[in-house]
């Protein structure tokens, strides 16, 4: 594991946004995976400015997102793939046939996770897997509590999370009740991982899961475990450790 602290968020933005686009300018046409939230949108918007420079090109990237909430339609506003072409795709050129989410209109669970797994599979696998750490420890939408040995599977959402991604819908009835998500596996098959994590909020949890015990009851302290797993974070993120 290792640890870059970084000074603000903006600073922490582009450390992350450095690693990608080191990893895009060392093989061009690489498997990206990408994530969602809030932590993560700085380091689109660096990526974005330097793609408009010049300096980096997303012509020959895959990508392929961690999760999307299960019967939400693309073109609904806050469904993942509306967030993903808003804070990066539709800024790049980025290739739209390489750009893979889970589809939530699918309603059989089984058929699509089964059929994402197999555009990993198919793709090669990730080489470079972009992560946020949710409160509770969650990466993707792997919540405390099922064990590490899952592929992209059906979750229905604890209360803490859809109680911190109510901020995103009207109201928090219209929050979804299930996604689709990349598993612990999946993810621990990436060749690369790479977490951000900000904010005073998120000191607790990084000192847990990178400093404690590794177990199913945090998610991401299974990535102490990883080869080659990068966390970036600002100074009050990684102020406890
Ligand atoms: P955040 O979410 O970046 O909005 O804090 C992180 C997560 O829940 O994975």
């Amino acid at each position: 594991m290792k640890i870059i602290r970084a000074k603000d968020y903006d600073a922490m933005s582009r450390k992350a946004a450095n690693i990608i686009s080191a990893q895009v300018i060392l093989k061009p046409d690489c498997v990206l995976g990408l994530a969602t939230g809030g932590t993560p949108v700085g380091t689109y918007k660096q990526l974005i400015e330097w793609y408009n420079k010049g300096d980096v090109d997303f012509s020959e990237v895959t990508t392929v997102n961690l999760d999307e909430y299960r019967g939400l339609p693309r073109e609904n506003e806050q469904s993942y793939w509306s967030f993903m072409h808003h804070n990066l795709f539709d800024h790049v050129n980025i290739d739209p046939n390489r750009v893979h989410l889970p589809d939530g209109t699918n309603l059989d669970a089984e058929a699509e996770c089964r059929h994402y797994d197999e555009v990993i599979r198919q793709l090669g696998g990730v080489d470079l897997q972009l992560l946020g750490i949710g409160g509770d420890g969650h990466i993707g939408f792997n919540e405390p509590g099922p064990a590490f040995d899952l592929g992209t599977h059906c979750v229905d959402l604890t209360e803490s999370t859809i109680e911190a991604n109510k901020r995103f819908f009207e109201k928090k009835e219209d929050v979804p009740r299930q996604a689709y998500t990349m598993g612990i596996k999946t993810i621990m098959q990436a060749r690369k991982v790479l977490l951000v994590a900000n904010g005073a909020g998120k000191a607790e949890i990084v000192k847990k899961a990178f400093f404690g015990p590794v177990t199913p009851e945090v998610p991401a302290s299974i990535l102490q475990m990883h080869p080659d797993f990068v966390l970036v974070g600002d100074e009050d993120a990684l102020a406890l450790i």
